[in-house]
């Protein structure tokens, strides 16, 4: 009752074109939701090579910055906000990290091979949590809402 209460963690999550392309939109959603977490904004978007950029702008120095860019505003995104206690690290956690170094179990270890084409992105902190979130959704976007689990997970 006491977690119910307080502010909910959340955190962005976006299944990346190569994720949509290949059907497994519902397969990481799925991963999400019987995990406990609540998913409170969605929607489908081909985000602008100029907007890739804003959501990666951390990376701007990087030798891979243009192709990822690239890569990203190359055709639908999933883009999504997730709640629960512990989203942003367990979600990162469901991810995995590189697809050859990832344990079978997790999204990219299970679902993707190489680097560059690793299906879903995650916030890697409450920081870019609350500034992917803003980018890619307006507030009147995401809901806020109770579901008959929760009683039964907190
Ligand atoms: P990064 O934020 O380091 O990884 P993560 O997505 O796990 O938080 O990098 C962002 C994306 O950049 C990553 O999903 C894949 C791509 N990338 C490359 O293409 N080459 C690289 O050498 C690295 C480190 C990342």
């Amino acid at each position: 009752q006491e977690v119910l209460a307080a502010e909910m963690e959340r955190t962005f999550i976006a299944i990346k074109p190569d994720g949509v392309q290949r059907g497994l939109i519902s397969e990481i959603i799925t991963r999400f939701e019987r995990k406990g977490f609540k998913l409170v904004g969605i929607k489908i978007m081909v985000p602008s090579n100029g907007f890739a950029q804003k959501h990666y702008h951390g990376l701007k120095e990087r030798p891979f910055f243009n192709g990822l860019c690239n890569f990203l505003s190359s055709g639908p995104v999933v883009a999504m906000v997730w709640e629960g206690e512990g989203v942003i690290r367990y979600g990162r956690k469901l991810i995995g990290t590189d697809p050859q170094k990832s344990e079978p179990g997790t999204i990219r270890g299970d679902l993707a091979v190489v680097l560059g084409r690793n299906v879903i992105h995650g916030s890697d902190g409450p920081e870019t949590a609350k500034d992917e979130i803003s980018l890619w959704f307006k507030p009147e976007e995401l809901v806020s809402y109770t579901n008959n689990a929760e009683k039964w997970i907190y």
